[in-house]
């Protein structure tokens, strides 16, 4: 049987009617990304959120976030991301026992999706927009995987561990754990791939042997520029998110699906 998991990212939720970056309205952007998601084809059998849940980590955005995402129809698992406020989400999640796994300083949890497992891993750093991944985390890390290693893994992230080549991004990266992180995966070959968001466009590379990518933003793109000294800057190119398809047999494919509605689909004539 295929099965679907659903990586929504950088949904960046603020307070009802405010928009982000003065321009986007993120929130009704994360209506027609659910909607996408809830009209697939084929249903969802979970949906994860790789970061930047929220635009600046306040608990009424967290409130409002868990608004535009309780019509989705299957269960939703959470990260933080360099945007988010780790207290703020435990809290206003409060329910959500997996967010309380970890330590104060970082979330860590796995769940079992019915032959596949997916483990979140906190690369937030308190007030930064970079990435790290201490010694603790790395340790917790490769218990979890430890634990379970018949069983195939996404391994979800927020700050990707590969250079993007978007300079002023990678400077935003992951700056600290890197190489003990490919060490822990040299000791998991049931890592199959390493899932991650905070880029905003889909980039797909290769990391310690695995295969590792980005999601597009449900709401604002990053500008494509690889030049250097490229300054920052968002586009609102058509928005997005992945499709992670997997079955026990065959292992997982990982699909860009746009959020807006396009004409079709219309049949092939075959003529
Ligand atoms: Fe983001
Ligand atoms: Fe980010």
């Amino acid at each position: 049987m295929t099965r679907l998991i659903v990586q929504l990212s950088d949904t960046h939720i603020r307070k009802p009617g405010e928009l982000a970056e003065g321009r986007v309205d993120t929130a009704a952007a994360l209506v027609r990304a659910v909607a996408a998601v809830n009209g697939l084809a084929q249903p969802a059998a979970a949906v994860f959120v790789s970061g930047d849940l929220v635009d600046s980590g306040k608990p009424a955005q967290y409130e409002h976030l868990r608004e535009l995402l309780a019509p989705l129809a299957c269960a939703v698992y959470l990260l933080p991301g360099n945007h988010d406020d780790r207290d703020a989400l435990r809290q206003t999640f409060a329910n959500d026992l997996h967010l309380q796994q970890g330590s104060p300083s970082y979330i860590h949890y796995a769940v079992d999706l019915d032959g596949l497992r997916l483990v979140c891993l906190d690369t937030s750093v308190k007030g930064a927009a970079h990435g790290e991944l201490d010694e603790a985390q790395l340790a917790d890390l490769d218990a979890t995987l430890a634990a379970r290693p018949e069983v195939p893994t996404l391994l979800a992230m927020h700050h990707p561990p590969f250079k993007t080549f978007i300079e002023r991004m990678d400077d935003y990266g992951l700056r600290r754990g890197g190489a003990g992180l490919a060490d822990v995966l040299a000791r998991h070959a049931q890592v199959d791939r390493i899932v991650c968001g905070h880029l905003h466009r889909s980039i797909s590379a290769r990391f310690a042997g695995r295969l590792a990518m980005t999601a597009p933003s449900t709401a604002h793109a990053l500008a494509f520029d690889l030049g250097p000294d490229a300054p920052l800057a968002f586009t609102l190119e058509p928005a997005g998110f992945l499709v992670h398809a997997w079955s026990g047999s065959a292992g997982m494919a990982s699909h860009v699906v746009h959020a807006d509605a396009y004409d079709g689909p219309f049949p092939f004539r075959f003529s």
